[in-house]
């Protein structure tokens, strides 16, 4: 690499608005729905049985095929190659042949000349199902000993024993709810038949080298005839890492079948009811401590609702184990994670990937512990965390060097007034008969890095035009994190030129190919890094350039303001462009970045699965009415480590996001099955997401003030994609704790997520007097 500019930093480090931040306002960003139709698109709508789980008996599809507007209806036999849509262990058809697993599974699709005519006709066929009683919840798949994945395990110690003759100890069962991405941009796909049977095909996706390839082996044709693109996403969340796929595959599978383009739009209700979800959990506990509440052992069950089949299930209850122990050191663990296999839509990526899950259990240990002790639920933390050596290994073997938790709760504490808020509260409830005020402040330590370790991999392509204009392009997405933006800074930083002269094009799978997915909030760091040495590599060209036409030291020459100073002379990067051409070198370059120093063995459970980690903690005080069950969130503060920031107002969006969406997942977000395993809650009309009206009264976000991460990551900045959805846990605690102030001593029997009818079921339980 390069050593670093001498300049001042242009680009990087600077709140940047995001690129698209205008469009987005005005509605003229272009998302898959609003791609011009080429003449003669057809629309596809999904068709699926009443039932949850059996064989498919008979499948008469005559009176759809003759609905108006109808030019082909799909079924399995149609597709010519492999119908699976899975992104790791198979079980995910295209379209179901033989049996069907879960409510909402697509059996058929039905191809018209339009989007309404698609969905009427979609409803007309006749289906019979051999219905089985399907398994529902966590514990019918257990009964029935069904599963997804093999159960997997961190051992450290013999914790039951250790448990047993700890001073104090304490065991608990709570559930752990899941989550609805609720992407506002809906899964779409848009098929466009190429030359000689090539597809392209447009796709909002997290992923689409996995489309692409997915494609290639559905259609039994090669990955070079396949292209997948995607310019944004209005929305991912996890739920568009392995769930674009199927649409993807039917809309080319209409293109392929009729020669026309084909789109594939999911209505909102559908994709609710057909896509995969945030794994809900029960979660079963037991941990000794002694009387200043410092651990000593732990052991845990996580009992996962993984749904009809692998999908990512395997790297998402990893990531729950991972993040089990949060900020704290357990002398003696015993992790389990059951991969329970049930017949409802397959669990998936979520924001977190898992490791909300895992945090939030370990959050209402420590709240658990703090209550049964008496004792301040910080302090009660504070006693746990990672320390000196000694302390410093997690339960699956990884050192912690970066630990920057006390200095960084320490500040929230004082920043956030915590002391003296914890007695004012102290004070009001004691006076307050109905309303109770809770206040918590909770760590977090979160991995960076796909722990399946050769996704730790990025590309990039940069092109220079003669004017001096630069295109960049690499294999990550755009969600509305700010990625593209970000890249954009790193590559302008790169030549010493304004933003403006970046032109950020959309992720294509024919510029930058073998991509892993946007995801493991690690976008930035992957791509940042590949797009900055594909512009090296153009830069040092250049500086050879400049060195042999200005016969001088190439030290001499040196980039910034849109201008290249070579020794006493100063021409414009343009200039120099230009010169570039006439002298015939290239402008062009790829880049490519792989993450060193990451080593995980799944089977000997051994190494450095994470490069680093990122660090946070949120100070969350909640008002609850105990006669309700109504919850206000009053204040918010939140402190979060994005290393050196590559730039504020965009991690500022990501923290304030993440925390958002974390409180809803914690608190109004609730996902509702019948007994069939049919969603009940598949609309905004049941399904409550935050609003404006639900933040917190006052919100104070600030970043770290961090010297830079210590690892060499793109100028020295930390991922902040998915973290701050974890910072939510103080919510959960603050609730916890209003609730607990009614019983001294008595520990709340809340789950999340704590809807208002979940904290007045907890107040009634601790009035009730057991
Ligand atoms: N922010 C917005 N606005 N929209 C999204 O869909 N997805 C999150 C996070 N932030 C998301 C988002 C998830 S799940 C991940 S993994 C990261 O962004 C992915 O992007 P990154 O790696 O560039 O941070
Ligand atoms: Mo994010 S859940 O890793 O897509």
């Amino acid at each position: 690499m390069l050593k670093k500019a001498s300049s001042p930093a242009l680009n990087v480090g600077k709140a940047t608005k995001h690129d698209s931040a205008d469009r987005h306002v005005r509605g003229n960003a272009l998302y898959i729905d609003d791609i011009r139709e080429p003449r003669g698109t057809l629309h596809l709508a999904p068709g699926y049985a009443r039932e949850s789980c059996g064989k498919i008996k008979s499948l008469d599809l005559e009176v759809v095929r003759s609905a108006p507007g109808v030019v082909a209806v799909l079924t399995a036999a149609d597709i010519p190659g492999l119908n699976d849509c899975s992104p790791s262990f198979g079980g995910d058809p295209i379209l179901a042949d033989d049996r069907i697993e879960f409510h909402g599974q697509v059996i058929f699709a039905v191809v018209a000349q339009s989007h309404i005519e698609a969905r009427k006709a979609a409803k007309l066929a006749r289906i019979e199902i051999v219905a089985e009683t399907p398994m529902v919840t966590a514990e019918d798949g257990m009964a029935r000993d069904a599963s997804v994945l093999p159960t997997y395990e961190f051992n450290r110690g013999t914790p039951a024993e250790t448990i047993k003759a700890s001073p104090l100890s304490i065991s608990d069962s709570f559930r752990i709810g899941g989550q609805e991405h609720f992407y506002l941009e809906g899964q779409v796909s848009l098929a466009i038949p190429q030359d000689q049977g090539e597809i392209l095909v447009h796709t909002s996706t997290q992923h689409p080298t996995e489309i692409q390839h997915l494609i290639a082996k559905m259609l039994k044709i090669r990955d070079a005839a396949v292209v997948c693109e995607c310019r944004r996403m209005g929305g991912a969340f996890g739920g568009k890492e392995s769930q674009a796929a199927q649409w993807a595959c039917l809309a080319a599978l209409a293109t392929h079948i009729t020669g026309r383009p084909a789109k594939m739009r999911l209505d909102r209700d559908d994709d609710m009811i057909m896509t995969g979800k945030r794994h809900d959990f029960r979660c079963d506990w037991q941990a000794g401590f002694d009387e200043k509440g410092k651990i000593s052992a732990v052991e845990v069950d996580f009992l996962a609702r993984c749904g009809c089949s692998a999908d990512l299930s395997l790297g998402v209850n990893d990531r729950t184990m991972f993040h089990a122990d949060n900020s704290y050191y357990y002398p003696e663990n015993r992790i389990t994670s059951h991969r329970i296999k049930t017949n409802t839509v397959s669990n998936t990526a979520f924001r977190g990937f898992g490791g909300p899950q895992g945090m939030v259990f370990s959050e209402r240990m420590m709240d658990a512990i703090a209550i049964k002790l008496g004792l301040d639920p910080l302090d009660v933390r504070r006693t746990n965390f990672y320390g000196g050596s000694g302390r410093d290994i997690t339960p699956f073997g990884m050192k912690v060097e970066d630990n920057i938790l006390e200095e960084l709760v320490g500040e929230l504490e004082q920043t956030s007034d915590y002391r003296k808020r914890r007695q004012e509260i102290a004070a009001f409830n004691a006076k307050s008969p109905f309303l109770k005020k809770g206040l918590a402040l909770n760590p977090l330590k979160f991995g960076i890095s796909f722990t399946l370790k050769h996704l730790n991999q990025a590309g990039a392509l940069v092109h220079v035009y003669t004017d001096g204009s630069v295109q960049v392009n690499h294999g990550g997405t755009e969600m509305g994190q700010g990625l593209y933006t970000k890249v954009a800074q790193v590559v302008a930083e790169e030549f010493g030129i304004d933003l403006e002269n970046v032109q950020i094009t959309a992720t294509t799978t024919d510029k930058v190919p073998n991509t892993a997915p946007t995801a493991a909030s690690s976008g930035t760091d992957l791509n940042g890094m590949a797009a900055k040495l594909a512009a090296e590599t153009i830069k040092i060209r250049l500086i050879d350039l400049a060195a042999r036409l200005y016969q001088i030291e190439k030290s001499a020459v040196s980039f910034a303001n849109n201008h290249v100073q070579i020794g006493q002379q100063k021409i414009t990067f343009a200039e120099l462009t230009q010169q570039a051409f006439l002298q015939r070198v290239s402008l062009s370059s790829t880049g490519y970045y792989a993450t060193p120093n990451i080593t995980w063995d799944r089977d000997s459970k051994s190494g450095r699965p994470f490069l680093y980690f990122a660090y946070g903690a949120a100070c969350a005080e909640v008002t609850i009415d105990t006669s309700t069950g109504e919850m206000v969130i009053d204040r918010v503060d939140i402190l979060h480590d994005v290393g050196k920031s590559l730039n504020p107002a965009l991690d500022i969006g990501q923290i304030e996001g993440g925390f958002v969406q974390g409180m809803g997942w914690l608190t109004t977000e609730e996902l509702v099955y019948d007994d069939q395993g049919r969603l009940r809650t598949h609309a905004p009309s049941t399904y409550k997401i935050p609003t404006a009206s639900d933040l917190p009264e006052d919100f104070r976000v600030k970043l770290w003030d961090s010297p830079g991460n210590r690892e060499d990551t793109i100028y020295r900045s930390k991922a902040v994609g998915e973290p701050p959805v974890m910072l939510a846990t103080a919510v959960f605690s603050a609730i916890t704790n209003a609730i607990a102030s009614l019983k001294p001593g008595v520990l709340p029997q809340l789950s999340t997520p704590a809807t208002p009818e979940n904290i007045l079921a907890a107040v009634k339980l601790m009035k009730s007097g057991d």
